[in-house]
């Protein structure tokens, strides 16, 4: 059984309202390439992972909230699905989920313009308004609601430059372990671990509950992105739906990188490589990297994070929502 269904989430009516958010803005007459590309993008799938953690954390609330969490787990799912648009540019990665990626199917232009009204469109449909014509009145934004938008403000800051950090360092075989765990955390783990948090706030959760909730999912979120590195090592482009290998060729230092620097003998040939190293050269580094014992010792630190994160789910132990908790963890480290 998928998650989705195990944890008791609707997917294909929270996909009707991700359609939604497009097909109701006034701006986008139809035929548009924009509308045309962003229902594209939802259609292509995606696990959703991020709208189940906001749905997830809100059980640790109370019922009679649950269009406000639906809207917040929206918003960040359009968060991540453009933050995945500007990554594959930056990236130079032709495919995702599969399918070409936007910039391959129209061009980097259109596709950086696209990914940024996916975070704004997003936003103007989750504050209440629809993109209809305005009759020019406007409602005061409460004081929670400038709060809430300005953590999302941070967030979005908080992954643009864990993505930045990523490219600044770019071939720099020196990068260590905590700049490594740093940029993990902002490009990735931020983002899991606010779904959790603002699902709960959403279903008027306790402010403990939910700042243990932010808790779990950042180290949940730094264990995801570490095994997405590892997955870029050791799995096929057909299984993971992107470009495999394409980490280190893109000379993006990521965990295994860091341990395989530990081996004198890798680490002389991975010193080696640049931005204008054969194919033939990273071929050979890629299968020694994946070959060797820098796979485990990543592994092992997912699972130290698993181990983090299995610590929270007991103190949250007076919820009867902790057992989708217990599943997303179990779903998440197998
Ligand atoms: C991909 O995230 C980006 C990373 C943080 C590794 P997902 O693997 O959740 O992407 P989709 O939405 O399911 O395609
Ligand atoms: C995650 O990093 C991307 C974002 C957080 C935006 P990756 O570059 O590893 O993600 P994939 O592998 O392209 O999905
Ligand atoms: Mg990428
Ligand atoms: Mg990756």
């Amino acid at each position: 059984m998928n998650i989705h269904k195990q944890i008791g989430v609707d997917l294909a009516s929270f996909d009707r309202l991700l359609r939604e958010v497009v097909i109701s803005d006034r701006d986008l007459s139809p035929p548009s390439v924009v509308l045309e590309s962003v229902v594209n993008l939802i259609n292509s799938g995606g696990k959703r992972l991020r709208p189940l953690m906001v749905m997830l954390g809100s059980r640790f609330g109370v019922s009679g909230h649950e269009s406000a969490v639906m809207k917040t787990a929206v918003l960040l799912e359009y968060l991540h699905m453009a933050s995945l648009v500007h990554d594959d540019i930056i990236d130079q990665s032709d495919m995702r989920r599969g399918m070409p990626t936007l910039h391959e199917t129209t061009d980097v232009q259109t596709a950086v313009h696209i990914g940024n009204y996916m975070i704004a469109r997003a936003i103007e449909w989750a504050a209440g308004h629809p993109g209809e014509e305005s009759d020019g009145a406007s409602e005061a934004v409460s004081e929670e609601d400038a709060y809430r938008l300005a953590e999302l403000a941070a967030l979005v800051t908080e992954l643009c430059m864990g993505e930045y950090d990523q490219l600044h360092h770019r071939f720099n075989y020196d990068l260590t372990m905590e700049q490594y765990l740093e940029k993990t955390r902002c490009k990735t783990a931020l983002l899991m671990a606010h779904c959790l948090k603002a699902g709960a706030e959403a279903a008027k959760a306790d402010a403990r509950t939910a700042e243990l909730l932010f808790q779990f999912g950042e180290a949940l979120g730094m264990a995801f992105q570490i095994r997405d590195d590892l997955l870029d090592f050791t799995q096929s482009k057909e299984t993971i739906g992107k470009p495999a290998g394409a980490d280190l060729r893109n000379g993006n230092i990521t965990l295994p990188v860091i341990y395989a620097l530990n081996e004198p003998a890798l680490a002389a040939k991975i010193r080696q490589l640049g931005p204008g190293s054969a194919d033939a050269d990273m071929d050979e580094v890629i299968l020694r990297i994946a070959g060797s014992s820098a796979t485990e010792q990543s592994e092992e630190l997912a699972r130290s994070y698993a181990e983090q994160v299995q610590l929270m789910i007991g103190e949250l132990a007076d919820h009867p929502a902790r057992c989708d908790l217990q599943a997303l963890l179990h779903y998440f480290l197998p």
